[in-house]
């Protein structure tokens, strides 16, 4: 396959993906001095109900790698309509902080004090994927409230009304 060739099926692998429409998430884990760190995460897939297993996928060429790839706790954080900020926020390396007047320790693992559903993780396992790194989390505890939901679908953002309400 040459180089042009390359190109157009990787852009089409992304466009085809991006019709895969999804919620958004932020997954949050302290670096070692203990300062937290959010990552705007779309690629969060259920694993396994027994146990409640999780997993998600890190870039290699992230700046944050070392932090999120590390961490044997973590926190996942469900994005709700209306919360798009933090998911352009998080997905910037220069805006990843997260003050601790923004998060709340949850069964030991950090989340955002906002947001639609929460998870408690421990890693399980990891593997590597190609250009990222597969991290599958051990649920120690999940939260979750009704609301409308952040989505992301075509590369944009968008919104899905809770259908219960
Ligand atoms: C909606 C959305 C979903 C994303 N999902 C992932 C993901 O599942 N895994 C990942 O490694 N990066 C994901 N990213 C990219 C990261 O948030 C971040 O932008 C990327 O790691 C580059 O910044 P960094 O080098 O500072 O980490 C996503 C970004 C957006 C906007």
């Amino acid at each position: 396959m040459d180089a042009r060739t390359q190109l157009d099926v990787e852009t089409q692998y992304r466009r085809a993906m991006g019709a895969f429409a999804t919620g958004v998430t932020v997954v949050t884990a302290a670096n070692g001095e203990g300062r937290v760190s959010g990552i705007t995460v779309n690629s969060l897939t259920s694993v396994s109900l027994k146990p409640r297993l999780l997993l998600w996928c890190l870039g290699e060429e992230s700046a944050r790698y070392d932090t999120f790839a590390k961490a044997d706790v973590w926190g996942v954080s469900v994005l709700g309509a209306g919360e798009e900020a933090l998911a352009v926020r998080y997905s910037r390396a220069e805006t990843e902080t997260v003050e601790p007047s923004e998060a709340d320790l949850f069964a030991g693992a950090p989340v955002l004090n906002t947001g639609i559903a929460h998870f408690a993780c421990r890693t399980f396992e990891r593997r590597r994927g190609g250009d990222h790194l597969i991290i599958i989390g051990e649920v120690t505890d999940l939260k979750v409230q009704s609301g409308a939901a952040l989505t992301f679908f075509r590369g944009l953002y968008g919104r899905l009304d809770d259908p219960r309400e």
